[in-house]
């Protein structure tokens, strides 16, 4: 898929057929996030991968609300980060995550991989499944599996507010 294409047919999948990922392109995925800018070139992130099965029912625990799909995914990553005491490195923590998080997402797209997020609430049930250290914690968890709803395809009317209403030339 060409970049553009991708980037219009991202969309977060949350239904996923059985079929595994195979490692090569997990592995690809995982380089796109590593290979994303960061504050400073800091890095602040590490990649816990599970594909399985009863591993990812006790991770989607970790949020019962919004994170039922990481329990059906064929595997999940979740982007693990070191607790900050200054607001202004929390900030630039999530900016950073946020940029890693949208190269893996786009990467997986390419590969008509699927990807849904789920944020982490309970971060005692993360830490138990995946074994952090302390003074870690789980910033997001991407689901990832192949689509069992629609093939991903560029979208040509998103959901999004209108083009003139979010940007603005010159100035305000
Ligand atoms: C920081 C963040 C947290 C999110 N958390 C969840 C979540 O817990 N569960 C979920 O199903 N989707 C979650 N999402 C997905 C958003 O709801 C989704 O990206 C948004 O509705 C736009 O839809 P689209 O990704 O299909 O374009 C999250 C997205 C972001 C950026």
């Amino acid at each position: 898929m060409e970049t553009w294409d991708a980037i219009r047919a991202r969309r977060n999948v949350r239904q996923y057929t059985d079929q595994p990922i195979p490692r090569d392109h997990l592995e690809r995925i995982l380089e796109a996030g590593r290979r994303a800018p960061s504050s400073s070139n800091w890095q602040p992130w590490d990649f816990v991968v599970v594909t399985d099965r009863e591993q990812l029912v006790e991770l989607a625990k970790a949020w019962p609300q919004g994170g039922r799909h990481i329990a059906q995914s064929a595997a999940t990553i979740t982007l693990v980060g070191r607790e900050q005491e200054e607001e202004r490195q929390r900030s630039w923590l999530y900016y950073d995550f946020g940029q890693a998080t949208a190269n893996m997402m786009i990467t997986a797209t390419d590969l008509g991989i699927g990807s849904g997020h789920s944020a982490v609430v309970d971060q005692e049930q993360a830490q138990r499944v995946l074994g952090f250290p302390d003074g870690y914690f789980a910033v997001v968890m991407i689901g990832l599996g192949y689509p069992a709803d629609r093939p991903l395809r560029p979208i040509l009317n998103p959901d999004r507010r209108p083009f003139d209403e979010v940007v603005h030339w010159d100035r305000w």
